[in-house]
């Protein structure tokens, strides 16, 4: 592997997660152990020559999750690199194996320096590790970036689910939001809760607009990183759902880890499930049950949370896995069979203007010649 060994030593530490679906086994619905063990020798031996401090494998659904810890700094080459071709060397395996849809989200032929805009997902951030450190990463199958808006707004911006907005001296000056456009290419920050109206203008449509990052308006620290790659932007067409991850920062300056956690109560509508098209409600489980079987779905979180300690991952814990979930749980399953009764009509299957980038484009032009102009008034 071409890791170049100029490592440079710093107080800070990088955390660094990166997905891709490599393949699924069967169809979309999971991940084959045998690409989990193939990227763990990957990230072992990277361990071993000193580029990683620690790293962790897992997966939700059919995307594979790099877990990694360094101090490169964010959007590093060599940490992308290392990335990029634990994807290729798993897609190899995904291919042996005959798995569905094997390098699905390896757009790109070639690496070219960072994985963004290749095709993987990535949420990266650099702090100085606090004497006590929970960090907790959320990974989402059959999604859309943007699912994550709504409960980082509640995480960060709603009395309501973080009490310490009210009755923590470290929380009470609330948070700063960055928010991308993810058309334009154009970014905005907004200061909350002055700024909460404005930016609820926006972060409600988190087709367009993404929440990326999060920080303490106490100290300017990091407090969340989301992936808000679009996949059908990259390559003008649908080949898979986004399936964003994040990285959330708890305690201490930031909301506790059930604060962080609460927000998934309620199986908030988003875009996903079958085909990337329609809408459906986002699930919190366990890992073991990040597995969408029925229509793909439907769209399912899990959480992993690490304590750090001088880099190392302390954990895995798997945050969903408690019964306090199962009435989300219940309450997504009741939302599933509601929208799932729409079959193809909306508000099941997306709006028109979000399909441009399935079939419907080649329907529009097979039928042009069929439209016949109608006289008289509209209506
Ligand atoms: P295929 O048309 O290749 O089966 O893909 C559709 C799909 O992936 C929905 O699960
Ligand atoms: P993934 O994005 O998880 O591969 O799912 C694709 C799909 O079409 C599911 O129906
Ligand atoms: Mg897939
Ligand atoms: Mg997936």
């Amino acid at each position: 592997m071409a890791i170049e060994t100029n490592k440079q030593e710093s107080k800070k530490l990088t955390l660094s997660v990166i997905k891709a679906d490599i393949g699924g086994w069967v169809g979309h619905s999971a991940i084959h152990p045998a690409l989990i063990e193939d990227a763990r020798e990957k990230l072992a031996a990277a361990k071993t020559s000193g580029v990683l401090l620690d790293y962790h494998v897992s997966a939700c659904g059919d995307d594979l999750q790099l877990i990694m810890t360094h101090r490169y700094g964010v959007d590093h080459p060599d940490i992308h690199r290392l990335a990029w071709e634990t994807f290729v060397a798993g897609t190899q395996v995904a291919k042996d194996l005959h798995l569905y849809g094997a390098g699905q989200d390896l757009l790109a032929d070639a690496f070219s320096g960072n994985v963004r805009g290749q095709g993987p997902g990535v949420a990266e951030m650099e702090f100085v590790e606090r004497k006590s450190e929970p960090v907790l990463i959320f990974m989402a199958d059959k999604a859309s970036a943007g699912a994550w808006n709504l409960p980082l707004y509640k995480m960060f911006a709603d009395p309501f689910t973080t009490s310490g907005l009210v009755i923590a001296p470290t929380l009470h000056q609330g948070f700063r939001f960055e928010v991308l456009d993810v058309y334009e290419h154009k970014k905005i920050t907004f200061d909350c809760p002055e700024d909460l109206y404005d930016m609820l203008m926006f972060i409600g449509s988190p087709g367009k607009f993404t929440v990326k990052h999060v920080f303490s308006r106490a100290d300017g620290t990091i407090a969340a990183a989301s992936s808000t790659e679009r996949l059908s932007l990259i390559a003008g067409k649908y080949v898979g759902k986004d399936d964003p991850v994040m990285i959330v920062r708890a305690q201490q300056n930031f909301p506790a880890v059930g604060e962080v956690l609460e927000p998934f109560r309620y199986p908030w509508i988003i875009e996903g499930w079958m085909r990337g098209s329609h809408y459906g409600p986002l699930m919190p489980v366990s890992v073991k049950q990040a597995t969408p079987t029925r229509f793909d779905g439907p769209p399912r979180v899990a959480c992993i949370g690490f304590q750090l300690a001088d880099g190392r991952l302390i954990g895995p814990r798997d945050m969903f896995d408690d019964p306090s979930y199962d009435e989300a749980r219940r309450d997504a399953n009741r939302i599933a069979d509601v929208l799932r009764l729409h079959g193809p009509f909306e508000p099941h299957r997306l709006p028109l203007d979000e399909m441009e980038y399935t079939t419907m484009p080649q329907i529009m032009k097979k039928l042009v010649g069929r439209w016949v102009k109608v006289e008289g008034k509209k209506g």
